[in-house]
């Protein structure tokens, strides 16, 4: 069996490299020529722990190959599993123009039976068009399935959760497109659940934006923290450790960020709404997000009261650790607003500074970009943490007091602990945590 993996974005890329890791013959296609190069050369398109390894050892036992001729690849494979991205619309729908235009081409070549598999997050309902759309476009009366295995892979550990599933999601609606995902997913026979399409598709959005939730919620337990003398932390154990609710997305912050919960949460809200039930939930959690950002700067105008030329220290702009993606990151409005008031910006992230780069420039005296955390706080006036990069939990306290012009931190991931910090002469800001 062969296999086909449409669009080398993070899904795409770690899938590939995945589906060859279990022994499958893959072909990764994109009609992006230049990263089909890039990658062919031996380069890898984004960071992310462990996938250029796991890239490179499969392309050289001969498992993974990577094409942009998009027809041809269609025709010589077996599975195909659409990895396209479907970005975000004004109405906060997901865009499915590079679903459809996959789907057209796999129907213009059709050669043997193939079965199609969704693996980009798609709104329920995706597989009847994408079935329509083939039976519009096939050439001749071959046939095909359609089924979903949403992915459930965190940027930063993506390669780990491909590896190491706690599921997998198959829907399907014949016998022939379940055993042939069965198949490919053998190793995890025990953590596979089968289910029809439209359910495996909600699964998705339904985990991402339940995830959201949680987030949120702690966040508004933070600002009632904030008003008392609770510790979110300490909410956040006592919560977690009740088996029912858990302990993981209990941490207050500035927000969630990245290229799926805040595109996700929306996008099942517009779901939700065009069948007519009422989504106001999911609504006020992405308000809650939203408002971490405000509630953020204000904790930095409490500090420091005019900004206008104030030396700030940004440390982390990656939507969150081990990742240089910067999309959705909660940094981009902090910086944008920042810059607005008037500041001076020394800026440092391990991973993400060329992406940051590219939305605010290098402009002298106002947008520095240092090498790094001691550069970036050398004269600051106030020091802010945006990501929780473990290389910040471990900075020398002491160095970082010398090298400030006032000692101000305000930390939006509580990553310091404020009974250390504070009796260095800091004056520290966190989040939920008087
Ligand atoms: C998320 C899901 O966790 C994956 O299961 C899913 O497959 C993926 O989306 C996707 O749909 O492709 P990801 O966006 O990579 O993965 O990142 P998460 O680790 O879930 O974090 C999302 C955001 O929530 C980050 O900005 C993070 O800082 C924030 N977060 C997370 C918190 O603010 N508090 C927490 O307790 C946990």
């Amino acid at each position: 069996m062969k296999i086909g993996v449409i669009g080398t974005g993070y899904v795409g890329l770690v899938t590939a490299a995945g589906l060859a890791e279990l022994g499958h013959r893959v072909i990764g296609v994109d009609k992006d020529e230049a990263k089909i190069q890039k990658i062919n050369s031996g380069g890898v398109p984004i960071y992310e722990p462990g996938l250029e390894e796991l890239l490179r050892a499969n392309m050289k036992r001969g498992k993974l190959s990577f094409s942009q001729d998009v027809a041809a690849s269609i025709r010589e494979v077996d599975v195909i599993f659409v990895c396209v991205g479907t970005p975000q619309l004004d109405d906060g729908s997901a865009d499915m123009c590079q679903i459809e235009e996959v789907s057209r081409q796999i129907a213009e070549n059709l050669s043997r039976y193939k079965l199609v598999v969704e693996k980009s997050t798609v709104p329920v309902k995706t597989s009847h068009w994408i079935k329509r759309t083939m039976n519009l476009y096939r050439k001749s009366e071959v046939e095909f399935d359609i089924a979903s295995n949403p992915e459930f892979l965190r940027e930063g550990s993506a390669v780990s959760d491909f590896l190491n599933p706690d599921r997998i999601i198959i829907g399907v609606e014949t016998d022939r497109a379940k055993d042939i995902l069965l198949e490919i997913y053998q190793k995890y026979r025990d953590r596979i659940i089968v289910t029809n399409i439209d359910t495996a598709e909600l699964i998705k959005h339904a985990s991402n934006s339940f995830l959201a939730l949680k987030i949120s919620y702690i966040n508004l337990m933070a600002n009632i923290c904030e008003r008392t003398e609770a510790n979110v932390e300490q909410v956040a154990v006592g919560m977690g450790l009740d088996p029912r609710i858990g302990p993981r997305f209990l941490k207050a912050g500035i927000g969630y960020g990245g290229s799926c919960f805040p595109k996700d949460i929306k996008a099942l809200v517009k779901i939700g709404e065009d069948l007519g039930v009422d989504m106001s939930l999911l609504k006020e959690a992405d308000r809650i997000n939203f408002d971490r950002v405000r509630i953020f700067l204000d904790k930095v105008k409490q500090a420091l009261w005019i900004l206008k030329d104030k030396n700030i220290a940004v440390l982390g702009l990656a939507f969150k650790p081990e990742t240089d993606d910067i999309r959705e990151a909660p940094s981009i409005r902090i910086i944008r607003e920042l810059l607005r008031e008037g500041a001076r910006l020394r800026l440092y992230d391990p991973k993400a500074m060329d992406n940051m780069k590219g939305l605010y420039p290098e402009e002298p005296g106002r947008t520095t970009y240092v090498a790094s955390a001691y550069e970036a706080i050398k004269g600051a006036n106030a020091l802010l943490l945006l990501t929780e990069w473990e290389e910040f939990a471990s900075l020398d306290l002491s160095r970082v007091k010398s090298l400030m012009a006032n000692p101000i931190i305000v930390d939006g991931r509580n990553i310091f602990d404020p009974e250390k910090v504070r009796p260095l002469g800091f004056e520290y800001y966190s989040i939920g945590r008087r």
